[in-house]
C-alpha cells in the first residue's frame, strides 16, 4: 500500500519541535549539519519526558522574530505537504517567544497570519492550538488563555497544557482551564505519558478537556479505558515519540493497538517532529509493519481525528467528504 498517498489528520504536533534542518539553517547559517543532529534531535532512548524536552530549547531559541516565526510555519507547512495532510492542528506556547521583546499577543498575531497565509497557499486546512506549561505560573497560564479568546474566530481554535506532567502538580492551571469552559474553549491536555493513568483521571476532573495529548497509559486501567470509550474522549497518540521517552521499550509494545481495539477515539500524530527525527509517513509505516494496520485502520484513526477536531460541523463534514474519496480512490476501502 502507498501509504504516502493517504489522506492525514494531525491534531498532535508542536510548532516549536517541528523544525526542518533547512529552516535551522536559513534562521542560522551556522549550524552544520553534525550540530543539528547533536542538539536538535533526540537519541532514539531517552532517559524520561524531561530528557527529551531538553532539545526542545533550542528550537525556541531560534523563534523570537515575526519573520522567524513567520519562516517556520511555512516550513512545518512544506512538511505537512510531504505527509499528505488534509487537517493539522498546530500547537506552540506563545510565552516562549518573548525573548527578542515580542509581545505574547505579537507572538500569536505572526503565528496565525502566517498560517493564514499557508493555508491558501498549500490548500492544507490547519489551525492553532496555544499551550501553557506545566512549570508555568497561574498567571501565565491565564495569560495564555486569554490569547485563545482574543483570537476567536480566526486560526487559534483551542487550548493546551504541556510541558513535564511529572514535574509539576495540576493545580496552577486549574483557573486557566475554568476559563476556558466559560467561555467555550476547546480543550486538550498532555497527559498519561509521564505519569500513569492516575493523571489521566485527575486532568479529565479538574480540566475537562474533550482530548487528551498521549493518554496512553490509560491502558494500565480498565476502567479509565472504559470511561474514555463512553465519553468519547478521543486520545492523541504519537507512537514513536512515547517509545522515545521510555514509556515502551519498543515500537511493538506500544498500547496504541490495544487501545485502538478497545474502541477508544484515537488519532496518530507526531509530537516533535525534529527531536523524534520523524513524520506521519514513517509512524503510518510503523504501525503497517509492527501492528499490520491497514488503509481501513488509518480511516477510522482519521474519521475520528476530524470528528474530534477543534473545527465547526460543517467544515469537519467536509473535509470527512474529501477523506472519504481519497480513502476510496486510494485504497479502495
Ligand atoms: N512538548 C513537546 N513535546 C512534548 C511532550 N511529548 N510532552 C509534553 N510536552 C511536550
Ligand atoms: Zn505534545
Amino acid at each position: 500500500m502507498n501509504l504516502q498517498q493517504l489522506y492525514k489528520v494531525e491534531l498532535h504536533q508542536h510548532l516549536d519541535c517541528s523544525l526542518s534542518y533547512e529552516v535551522v539553517t536559513a534562521i542560522d547559517p551556522t549550524v552544520t549539519h553534525e550540530a543539528s543532529l547533536r542538539d536538535y534531535i533526540a537519541p532514539s532512548k531517552c532517559t524520561n519526558l524531561a530528557d527529551f524536552l531538553t532539545r526542545a530549547v533550542k528550537g525556541f531559541a531560534l523563534m523570537q522574530t515575526k519573520a522567524q516565526l513567520r519562516l517556520v510555519v511555512h516550513d512545518l507547512f512544506k512538511q505537512l505537504a510531504a505527509d499528505n495532510t488534509l487537517y493539522a492542528e498546530i500547537r506552540f506556547a506563545p510565552l516562549q517567544h518573548l525573548d527578542k521583546g515580542l509581545t505574547p499577543y505579537e507572538v500569536v498575531d505572526a503565528v496565525e497570519k502566517a498560517t493564514a497565509d499557508a493555508v491558501k497557499g498549500t490548500g492544507i486546512e490547519a489551525r492553532l492550538i496555544l499551550c501553557t506549561l506545566r512549570h508555568f505560573t497561574e498567571e501565565q497560564s491565564l495569560e495564555t488563555v486569554k490569547l485563545v479568546e482574543q483570537f476567536k474566530d480566526t486560526y487559534v481554535a483551542g487550548f493546551d497544557i504541556a510541558g513535564n506532567e511529572a514535574g509539576y502538580t495540576i493545580d496552577a492551571h486549574i483557573s486557566a482551564f475554568k476559563y476556558a469552559k466559560e467561555h467555550n474553549i476547546f480543550c486538550t491536555a498532555h497527559a498519561g505519558e509521564a505519569k500513569g493513568p492516575e493523571s489521566v483521571w485527575e486532568t479529565l476532573k479538574h480540566f475537562g478537556p474533550s482530548r487528551i495529548g498521549h493518554g496512553v497509559r490509560s491502558i494500565e486501567d480498565e476502567k479509565l479505558v472504559a470511561h474514555l470509550r463512553t465519553n468519547n474522549i478521543h486520545l492523541e497518540i504519537c507512537p514513536t515519540c512515547n517509545v522515545q521517552i521510555n514509556i515502551y521499550e519498543t515500537f511493538r509494545d506500544h498500547s496504541i493497538d490495544k487501545l485502538y481495539r478497545s474502541g477508544v477515539s484515537l488519532s496518530i500524530n507526531t509530537d516533535a517532529r525534529t527531536i523524534t527525527n520523524t513524520n506521519l509517513n514513517l509512524e503510518y509505516q510503523r504501525l503497517e509493519k509492527e501492528f499490520g494496520w491497514t488503509a481501513a485502520d488509518f480511516y477510522a484513526c482519521n474519521v475520528n481525528a476530524l470528528k474530534a477536531a477543534f473545527i465547526p460541523e460543517a467544515l469537519k463534514a467536509k473535509l470527512l467528504k474529501k477523506l472519504h474519496y481519497n480513502y476510496k480512490t486510494v485504497s479502495n476501502i
